[in-house]
């Protein structure tokens, strides 16, 4: 049974390990449902891996996770019906137009083509896409490249919505357009969980954020609540001191 008050997603002692390697050890949080929800960590934290693992791509090694009320263990399909992933690095195929993308991401769900068309003109025009339909992907600027991966992202009308360091390589003002939309999609009900290494990104961005370091989360908390428990003035500080580093002079 699930219930709207059932959390978006609820990790409990979540553990992943590659042969010697322990990428996740005992991860436990919880994402509130309608959440812009940050992952945080230094490279090689396992944040990609929990994602992996919430969207069942990979299995855990101990531990529980349930996405949208589904565990990702026993009802992998059911997770994959409610779950939209936009990956780190890309996901567009640059010889197809933007349309095309759009179409062939309406394909593997299988809508019929008249209805792919609607569907794709539906989430064009938010994007701001409409009047790029026509263009070959490998043409787009990267800010407009990742809100169609985006876009083809929310075909599917996932309940929660996966993006893996959804900005990295944009330019500033790119990036705040991207967290325009990222705001958008929220404001339609969709939960949203990233990652990204730009912390005043997610200090802008998220409702709340985790911070994990070598598999384990060090710290979870509304971004204001950290800096007050932290004393700090910026989520730098408070990513530092949690993840046990130093302050640059
Ligand atoms: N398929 C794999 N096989 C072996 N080791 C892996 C595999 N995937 C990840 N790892 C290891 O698991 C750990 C966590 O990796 P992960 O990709 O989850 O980190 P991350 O927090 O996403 O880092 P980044 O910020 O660099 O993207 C790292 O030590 C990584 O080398
Ligand atoms: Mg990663």
């Amino acid at each position: 049974m699930t219930s709207s008050a059932d959390p978006a997603v609820q990790v409990s002692g979540l553990t992943k390990d590659f042969g010697a390697t322990r990428a996740l050890d005992g991860a436990t949080f919880d994402v509130a449902n309608g959440e812009i929800f940050g992952l945080l960590g230094p490279n090689g934290a396992g944040k990609t891996t929990t994602m992996r693992i919430l969207l069942t791509l990979l299995k855990p090694t101990a531990g529980t996770a349930r996405v949208a009320g589904q565990d990702v263990t026993r009802d992998p399909v059911a997770v994959r019906q409610r779950v939209g992933w936009v990956p780190q690095g890309h996901a567009v195929d640059p010889l197809l137009t933007v349309m095309e993308n759009m179409r062939f991401m309406c394909g593997m769900y299988h809508l019929a083509p008249v209805a792919a068309r609607r569907r794709a003109a539906q989430l064009l025009e938010p994007a701001g896409l409409a009047d790029h339909g026509n263009k070959v992907a490998r043409v787009l600027s990267g800010g407009t490249r990742r809100k169609l991966e985006l876009a083809m992202s929310l075909v599917n009308v996932p309940a929660v919505l996966f993006l893996d360091e959804p900005t990295v390589g944009l330019d500033i003002a790119a990036r705040r357009d991207l967290w325009t939309y990222v705001r958008q999609i929220s404001r339609q009900g969709t939960t949203i969980v990233l990652t990204t290494h730009y912390l005043e990104e997610a200090d802008a961005l998220c409702d709340r954020v985790a911070i994990i370091d070598r598999g384990q989360i060090q710290a979870t908390g509304v971004p204001g609540e950290l800096k007050v428990n932290y004393q700090a003035s910026t989520l730098d500080e408070v990513f530092l001191a949690a993840t046990g580093q130093e302050l640059a002079a």
